[in-house]
């Protein structure tokens, strides 16, 4: 049981703010991951949390409880390294036992529960073993049953899979999922992988430089982003994003690229209202479609659409990626393996009007996305 809370928290390394006024709050029971790039603070944040580094500014709360002064061995939570290290003299039963032994837990309790974690690991047959004779996969899993020996309130992971191939890590991926959910304890999971975080958080926060820019579920991450950082950092390939200049002409806003025209002629339309408020002196603005919303036609569909050419074709297996010359820009679209375009050819695309976002230019953050009650439509003049 642990609800884990950061109150405005700060830390700096010298000159460095590792981690800048955060606010984070963690539900008793939760599968939370923690998503960013190398050095976005994701393992100071942990290493708050877990006691090994003092907030300079701030608090860190368990269960509602301030903890800035108490002992890491004191909170109860316990972590997996970054870099993973599991004692090479000490057979996986040993290595496993150890924090139990390290917390004085009588020596008859200790079969139990280390046998108890090697079943729900599936490492039974491993115990004997010294961890130079283990896979990578197997270690991992032994990393693992070291952390969850002693049923602590919450489990801290630091990028758990990093060093795993890739079919390893969908095997793992679903187990850890699995093992959340037995355990039912809170987790907090770091790392920097988005179909990670996409498919295993109940809720994740994406943070970069320090701090947090957005924390929600996956699907409204996915969905609305609240910037183009967020944007940028979950989806593969990720959003496109296309320079637009925002005109108003007899009460219809349109958004103009160098080669698409969007408009809206919705009377109350919420795109009017959100320009109201964000629309700066520029009027430009930055409009972001996902390649999966694109659609590719050889020839002019009866929808409005727009020409562009294929410059890269990607074909991955299960989809093929485009990198489509459109006006100024470069963009990306994905289309079905079964559709075949050849580079330099010409296509029309269309946009899906109700999955279109905009951007501030200037301070990045979203202010508009269309929707089925409120799409966008594409028109040529
Ligand atoms: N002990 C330290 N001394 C000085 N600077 C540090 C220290 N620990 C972290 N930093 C700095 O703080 C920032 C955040 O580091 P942190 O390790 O939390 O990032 P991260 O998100 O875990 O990155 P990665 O994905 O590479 O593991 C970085 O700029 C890092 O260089
Ligand atoms: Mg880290």
């Amino acid at each position: 049981m642990a609800d884990l809370r950061l109150d405005n928290v700060t830390k700096r390394f010298g000159e460095i703010e590792a981690v800048k006024q955060l606010d984070l709050e963690v539900k008793d029971g939760e599968f939370f991951c923690v998503l960013g790039p190398p050095g976005a603070g994701k393992t100071t944040t942990l290493r708050l949390i877990v006691g090994l580094e003092r907030p300079d500014e701030g608090d860190v709360l368990i269960d509602g409880v301030v903890v800035n002064d108490v002992y890491p061995g004191e909170r109860d939570i316990s972590m997996i390294f970054q870099n993973l290290a599991l004692y090479p003299n000490k057979t996986v039963y040993e290595n496993i036992a150890f924090p139990l032994r390290e917390r004085k837990v009588p020596k008859d309790q200790i079969d139990p529960m280390v046998q108890e974690a090697a079943n729900i690991l599936h490492i039974e047959q491993l115990l004997d073993r010294k961890p130079g004779k283990l896979s990578g996969g197997e270690r991992q899993r032994v990393a693992i049953g070291r952390a969850i020996v002693r049923r602590p309130k919450a489990y801290l992971m630091d990028e758990p899979l990093a060093n795993l191939d890739a079919r390893l890590r969908l095997e793992m991926r679903i187990e850890l999922k699995r093992l959340q959910q037995d355990l039912g304890q809170t987790l907090i999971y770091v790392t920097h992988d988005q179909i990670e975080a996409l498919s295993m958080a109940d809720r994740l926060a994406v943070m970069n430089e320090g701090e947090v820019q957005q924390v929600d579920v996956p699907d409204t991450i996915y969905r609305h982003p609240n910037n183009t950082f967020v944007a940028t950092v979950v989806g593969s390939p990720p959003m496109n994003f296309l320079n637009c200049d925002i005109v108003r002409q007899n009460g219809n806003v349109r958004l103009r690229h160098t080669a698409c025209i969007f408009e809206t002629t919705k009377a109350g339309d919420p795109l009017v209202a959100a320009l109201q408020e964000h629309d700066g002196e520029e009027h430009r603005a930055l409009l972001g479609v996902r390649p999966e919303d694109i659609r590719v036609y050889d020839q002019a569909p009866s929808d409005t659409s727009f020409p562009a050419r294929v410059s890269v074709v990607e074909p991955l297996g299960q989809e093929t990626i485009l990198d489509l010359d459109f006006g100024d820009d470069i963009i990306k679209a994905t289309i079905p393996p079964t559709q075949k375009v050849s580079e330099h050819q010409p296509v029309y695309l269309t946009f899906d009007p109700a999955k279109l976002h905009l951007f501030d230019i200037d301070s990045r953050k979203r202010f508009y996305s269309s929707d089925k009650q409120a799409a966008l439509s594409a028109v040529t003049s």
